[in-house]
């Protein structure tokens, strides 16, 4: 996609078109003009005041669709199991659960990496944080695919579908934890649901499908693309292994040059605004292009040049304003977890496959390869 943003961050950089069920948007390319809009409290993403209530699903009501102060309320309940403090305790953790996916693998010639390695490592972590069944683990895939790939129009009846079905499976687990609450967080949301109303039912499932949907569909794309990246640029894989103390680094250039989120999701203006010579109307969507915003020659020097050593980067991967992912220092730690450990045992993996034949993952929001086959050793 880099070269039609490059055209549309010269020529169009609010660029309007016709989003799927004929509603109208905006979408925004250039990295200054992103950061404008993400921080902007005039366009809202309160989706039940848009829709109606009526209109929602289990992924509506949580607090990425949602704006002051309904939103603080809602983040407020789960940050605190996301503080960088409590995320940098599970380094060990998470290092054994990686080492383990690696020690178990079918072969230690080959395999594929997304789905023996960048796919399950960072499910595992979040279904312990909240507590549910890891057996369970490729239902959730498959619900949170098809929830995030609904940009599909062919999905609408199978995302109502798979909408339902982890709408009745999270209902079921909620009583279940209801009757005999632990430690983890979802026994905490009940607790706090229960005494404190500070939080609905609808609020409850919106909070936890968004934790296990964010949790399968993005530091997934994070391990996937930056390995990717480093198979495509030997050198650059060369001075990770010699100097592993650029990892830090290398994470950021790898969320600023192949973000996992590709687009932002639609915020909606709620009056007429004017916007770099473009009248925005009330009630239009507006998307902004992370991944283009990420390559803006105008913030980042040589943009398309993948490069560990960039200096602090201030990229977009990961949002910005009131919305920034909550999850950024665990994806951050699981990424470098992964990328080390997997350079550390096998500091000749090979791409298997050419990498033009690779296929991407369809629909909007995420950007991540289905596939990618490795040779070990
Ligand atoms: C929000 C990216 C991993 C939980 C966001 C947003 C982005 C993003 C761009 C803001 C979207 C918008 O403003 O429209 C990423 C990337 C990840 C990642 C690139 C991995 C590399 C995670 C993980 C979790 C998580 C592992 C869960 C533990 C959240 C939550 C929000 C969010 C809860 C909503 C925050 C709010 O509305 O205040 N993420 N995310 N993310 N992310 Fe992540």
């Amino acid at each position: 996609p880099y070269p039609v943003y490059e055209m549309l961050r010269k020529e169009e950089p609010v660029f309007r078109l016709m989003f799927p069920h004929g509603e109208f948007g905006w979408i925004i390319t250039r990295y200054e003009d992103a950061v404008q809009i993400l921080k902007d409290p005039r366009f809202s993403k309160d989706m039940v005041r848009r829709y109606g209530a009526d209109n929602q699903s289990i992924f509506s009501n949580n607090m990425l669709f949602s704006d002051p102060p309904d939103h603080k309320r809602l983040r407020g309940l789960v940050q605190k199991a996301f503080t960088p403090k409590l995320v940098a305790d599970m380094r060990s953790h998470i290092q054994d659960i990686a080492d383990e996916l690696l020690d178990n693998l079918p072969s230690q010639e080959k395999m594929n990496l997304i789905d023996d390695f960048a796919f399950p490592l960072p499910i595992i972590v979040i279904s312990e944080i909240l507590g549910v069944p890891l057996e369970d683990r490729d239902k959730f895939r498959i619900w949170s695919n098809t929830i995030i790939d609904a940009s599909i129009a062919e999905s609408a009846e199978l995302f109502e579908q798979h909408a339902r079905e982890f709408t009745d499976y999270l209902t079921a687990w909620f009583a279940k934890v209801r009757q005999d609450p632990g430690t983890d967080l979802i026994s905490q949301l009940v607790i706090a649901e229960e005494s404190g109303q500070q939080l609905t039912e609808q609020e409850l499932l919106g909070v936890v499908s968004l934790l296990i949907i964010a949790g399968h569909e993005t530091t997934v794309n994070l391990i996937g693309n930056g390995i990717l990246a480093l198979l495509e640029h030997p050198e650059q894989r060369e001075l990770l292994i010699n100097q592993p103390e650029l990892i830090h680094n290398a994470i950021e250039e790898m969320l600023r040059y192949n973000g996992p989120v590709e687009f932002s999701t639609s915020r909606w203006a709620l009056e007429d605004i004017e916007f770099r010579g473009e009248r925005i109307a009330q009630g239009d969507l507006v998307i902004v292009a992370l991944d283009s915003a990420n390559r803006d020659e105008q913030q980042f020097k040589d943009a398309d040049i993948f490069d560990i050593t960039r200096e602090k980067s201030s990229h977009l991967a990961f949002g910005k304003g009131i919305h920034l992912c909550l999850g950024a220092p665990l994806a951050r730690l699981e990424g470098e977890i992964a990328v080390s450990t997997l350079l550390n045992r096998f500091p000749n993996i090979q791409l298997q496959a050419d990498v033009n034949e690779l296929e991407w993952r369809p629909g909007m929001n995420v950007r991540g390869v289905k596939e990618i086959p490795v040779q070990l050793k």
